[in-house]
Parts: C-alpha cells; sequence; structure tokens
C-alpha cells in the first residue's frame, strides 16, 4: 500500500491518529495511563478468533496468552499457578511462606497431571460399611466409590459405590471390594504426555468402567481418574488454549524470591543461592526478583549472583518506571522486567512515597528501552479490563493480573459471605498485614521490624468472587482477540506495528462506559 506519507503528504488519519513514537514523545512530560487513551480502529481482514496471542518472557520461555498471575499471597499459589499454565499463562508464587513451603508448592505443580485426582480418599479393608458411611457423611463427600489401599498406599481394591448400603453396614470392606486384579487400572508409566488422552482412550475401551486408578511399579496408589472428569475437559478443551509446559510436558512455573539479609544488612548469598538452586532442581521455570523499586543496588547484586549461578534460568526482575532502570536490570541479567510503581488496585505507594509513572507512559519509556538492550517487559498493575490489556500489549510483552485475579476460584484465601455476596480477600504486599508474613523486604523494610511504625504501601481489600480462572481469561483473551481484530492484527507483533493513539478527555472517558441508561447487567 503506498501510503500518502511517501507521496510528500501526511494522511488526515496520520495526524490525528499517532504511532507510540509520536505520540508518546509528543505528550512528553504528562504521565498517561490506560483510560487516558485510546486506539483507532484500522482497516482489518482479521476476524477476532484468527489472531494469535502467543508471546514470550525469554528465549526458552512462551506464552500462548500473555498473561502472569501476581507473586502475591492472596493471588498465585499452586492452584492459580495451575490453572494460569493451562490456560496458556503463567503463574508467579508468591514468597510469603517459609522456603520448604514454597519448594512443595512448586512440586505440586510441576507434578500436576490434568484431570488426575492425585489424592484421592480411600478407605481400609478392614472397615466397615458403617464405617464408611458414616465418614461419607461426615466430611460431606459427594460420591460413594473409593479405592482401598493398606497402610502403605498399596492398592488392594476397589469399593463400589453399589455396596455403599445401610443393609451392608456390618460387612467388612474387604468381604464387598472388588479384588485387585479385576480393578480397572494403568500403569503410571503408561499414561504418556498427554494422560487426559491416554484415559480417554481407555474409558472408550471399556465399557461401563467410570473410575481409572493409577498406580505406579510397586502397585502404590497414584491417583484416580474419573469418566465424567474427563468427558468434561475433553469437551472444554479448546484448540486454541495450549498449556505452558517445559521438554518433559509439566506445567510451568514462575516463583518470586525474597532475597534474604546477614544481620549486618548484606545479602545472604550462601542462603539465596541454596534456595534457588533447590527451586532450579524442583523445575521451576523463571525466577522473580519482586521489589517495590528495583532500580536499586541490592536488586543488581541479587540479580548478577543469580545470572552466574543459573546461566539459563529465566530471571524476571522488578519494579521499575525509568528506561535507565529497565538498562540497570538487563545489564544485571533480567531477560524481563516489570513495570509499574504505584498503578495496582490496592497500592497506595503514590499517596504515601509521592512517587510513580503512569502505566502507558512508564510502558512506552521501557519498551524503548528494553528494545534497545533485548530484553521483554511486563505491564504490571493497574489492569482492570481486557481493553486495558490490549492498550498495555502495544507496548509490553505480557502483563500481570493481581486484582482480575483475585476472586477467582483458585485463589488462595477462604470465601466470606457478606449480605448474601460471596467474596475473597485481596491484599496489597505492602500492606501492614502482608509484611508481617514476610513481604517487607519488598518494599526496603526490615522483616523483623515494627510494622505499626512503617508506611503501609497497600490496603487490605476483598473481592467479589468472580468464577473459575478458566472462565476469567476466556473473558479476558476474547476481549484482547476482539481488540487485534479492530486493528487488523492477526498477532501481537503486528499489534504493536499497528497501533495509532489518542488522548481522551474526560468526557471521552465517560463516553467510553455505559451511561445515560439504568444498567440491568453488567457486562463482562
Ligand atoms: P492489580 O491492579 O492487578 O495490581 O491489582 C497488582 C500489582 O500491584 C503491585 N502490588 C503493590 N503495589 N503496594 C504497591 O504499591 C502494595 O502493597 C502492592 N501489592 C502488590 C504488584 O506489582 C502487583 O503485581
Amino acid at each position: 500500500m503506498a501510503s500518502s506519507k511517501s507521496k510528500g503528504r501526511v494522511s488526515l488519519d496520520e495526524r490525528f491518529y499517532l504511532s507510540a513514537d509520536d505520540f508518546f514523545p509528543a505528550n512528553a512530560g504528562l504521565g498517561l495511563t490506560y483510560d487516558d487513551v485510546s486506539l483507532a480502529t484500522r482497516y482489518s481482514e482479521v476476524l477476532p478468533r484468527m489472531t494469535r496471542l502467543d508471546s514470550s518472557l525469554s528465549d526458552s520461555l512462551a506464552l500462548s496468552l500473555p498473561i502472569v498471575s501476581s507473586d502475591m499471597d492472596t493471588v498465585t499459589e499452586h492452584r492459580m499457578a495451575i490453572a494460569m499454565a493451562l490456560n496458556g499463562g503463567l503463574g508467579l508464587l508468591h514468597y510469603n511462606m517459609t522456603e520448604v513451603d514454597q519448594l512443595a508448592e512448586v512440586r505440586r505443580v510441576k507434578n500436576h497431571i490434568h484431570g488426575m485426582i492425585g489424592d484421592p480418599a480411600v478407605v481400609s479393608a478392614d472397615d466397615t460399611i458403617a464405617q464408611v458411611l458414616a465418614r461419607i457423611e461426615r466430611d460431606g463427600l459427594a460420591f460413594s466409590t473409593f479405592p482401598v489401599t493398606s497402610s502403605d498406599g498399596t492398592l488392594l481394591g476397589l469399593l463400589p459405590g453399589s455396596t455403599v448400603k445401610e443393609r451392608h453396614g456390618q460387612r467388612k470392606v474387604v468381604a464387598v471390594m472388588i479384588p485387585r486384579d479385576k480393578v480397572f487400572t494403568v500403569a503410571e508409566k503408561d499414561l504418556g504426555k498427554d494422560p487426559i488422552a491416554t484415559a480417554d482412550r481407555k474409558f472408550s475401551e471399556h465399557v461401563g468402567q467410570n473410575k481409572l486408578l493409577v498406580v505406579d511399579a510397586k502397585n502404590k496408589l497414584r491417583g484416580l481418574f474419573t469418566l465424567s472428569d474427563i468427558e468434561r475437559i475433553s469437551e472444554e478443551s479448546r484448540a486454541h488454549v495450549r498449556p505452558t509446559r517445559d521438554a518433559d510436558f509439566r506445567l510451568r512455573v514462575g516463583v518470586a524470591i525474597s532475597v534474604p539479609r546477614t544481620a549486618d544488612g548484606e545479602i545472604d548469598r550462601a542462603r539465596l543461592l541454596a534456595h534457588v538452586s533447590a527451586l532450579v532442581d524442583e523445575g521451576a521455570d523463571a525466577l522473580a526478583i519482586s521489589t517495590a523499586h528495583g532500580h536499586t543496588k541490592g536488586v543488581g547484586d541479587a540479580l548478577r549472583l543469580l545470572r552466574k549461578a543459573h546461566k539459563n534460568i529465566t530471571l524476571i526482575a522488578g519494579n521499575v518506571t525509568s528506561g535507565e532502570g529497565v538498562e540497570f536490570l538487563a545489564a544485571a541479567g533480567a531477560d524481563t522486567v516489570k513495570i509499574g510503581q504505584g498503578p495496582g488496585s490496592i497500592c497506595t505507594t503514590r499517596i504515601v512515597a509521592g512517587v510513580g509513572i503512569p502505566q502507558l507512559t512508564a510502558l512506552y519509556v521501557a519498551s524503548r528501552a528494553a528494545a534497545k538492550k533485548g530484553v521483554r517487559i511486563l505491564a504490571d498493575g493497574g489492569i482492570t479490563k481486557s481493553g486495558d490489556i490490549v492498550k498495555a500489549l502495544t507496548l509490553a510483552d505480557a502483563v500481570i493480573l493481581g486484582g482480575l485475579l483475585a476472586g477467582s476460584r483458585e485463589a488462595p484465601g477462604k470465601l466470606m459471605e457478606i449480605n448474601g455476596k460471596t467474596y475473597k480477600e485481596y491484599r496489597g504486599m505492602g500492606s501492614h498485614e502482608a509484611m508481617r508474613k514476610g513481604s517487607a523486604a519488598r518494599y526496603g523494610h526490615s522483616a523483623s521490624g515494627k510494622f505499626s511504625k512503617v508506611a503501609a504501601e497497600g490496603i487490605e481489600a476483598l473481592k467479589e468472587v468472580s468464577g473459575t480462572v478458566d472462565q476469567v481469561l476466556g473473558t479476558l483473551a476474547g476481549g484482547v482477540q476482539s481488540g487485534l481484530g479492530y486493528l487488523g492484527a492477526a498477532n501481537l507483533a503486528e499489534h504493536r506495528k499497528r497501533a495509532r493513539y489518542i488522548r481522551v478527555t474526560p468526557a471521552g472517558q465517560r463516553e467510553a462506559a455505559p451511561h445515560d441508561v439504568i444498567e440491568i447487567k453488567a457486562g463482562s
């Protein structure tokens, strides 16, 4: 297409809707964030469902969904990390826990087999049916078929639900169970690279079976598939969702690490390196040094230490909002730099400390510094809707979400009911409560300090429960794909090239949201 520019004239569109390199320098000195800007639509031959959202955090860590869950103690533990990786994104496990617990969290993600119940409820051969019935009642179990195991986990048989009846109350499990040689099983080593497909095939081959038990080489029970779970997962599996897996087909996971200090304030190198080596041995795929201020000697020193010890691991570091900060962390060994100081929904850094740059301006500056150094950037914080992600991805390689995921079923924390609505806790890692649990170092305070004297940089809040991560990410990914369709971009590289920006006035912002109607059903 011969542009009018090449003929020496600038088109009407080019005068009003500016590329990033024209728009942001023209607004130098002004801090712009997502709602301050809108993107111009472009000629398109791309349908949203045809778009691809592939991105990467390093040369060795590809994502098919450019979304990362935040390393916060009310957002990412193993259940969130598993759900994120299954959807093509990545979870960053938080560090407000002991080193031993963090290793166990990594192990849970790396050992996860989708669809397999890894820790099924079992009964012992000596139990009576009456005892089994009492347990079902006590634990509120919705099923009555149980594997029968000995105390060391050896599989002895299967107790079918049809025998778990009051009339058989006095009988022992051993008298009514299906014996081991007749139980429908699969060896763990035969599950292959796609355990769901293996289980699906086995259920098809064995009409009438609805529980498939997994055993190891020593006949120890390792897990259980149910026909109904496999059917649901097979139906739900959408062709465009490609889980984030390593070369051994295990789900990938990132881990935030806190940098331990000795009594005299120096980095405790031995402890840091020992923990990181253990994480790498467990299969951690990325390590993140997350602090409120990443352009500091301490973060640079820790990064250099980790890069020297682990040449190939993906290193994420932050947070910064300046070009110099990006270059500093890149030079210290980061593959990906987190951008965001104070934009988060629970953050008060800007109020408390008076610092921070609105997200889009920060992302533009960071993206140009990152391109010079050959590193990636993550847009961290302040994202409240899919349109914000569309805008962020014109400059960043992926986004980090806290608040948008904190209400999902897989986020840690208990549900609480208030006036008939269900909520989950969501708190800043710089809130007093979170710092007490371990994140004080992230905000430059001593972990043993007196928090009542320290200014919190985050609040404690509630999020309304928002369904499963699959549902939340499905809606967000759909919105992002629509955005790419409007720009005529088939993938994120084209999206970055085709983005044209315009500033929006307060009246324009009001126009962008539902207005002058009485809303009876909220859009997603
Ligand atoms: P959203 O907007 O997704 O933001 O809820 C999540 C991001 O906020 C950062 N974070 C904090 N920032 N004080 C801050 O200034 C805090 O207490 C705090 N806790 C989390 C973090 O970057 C996260 O990913």
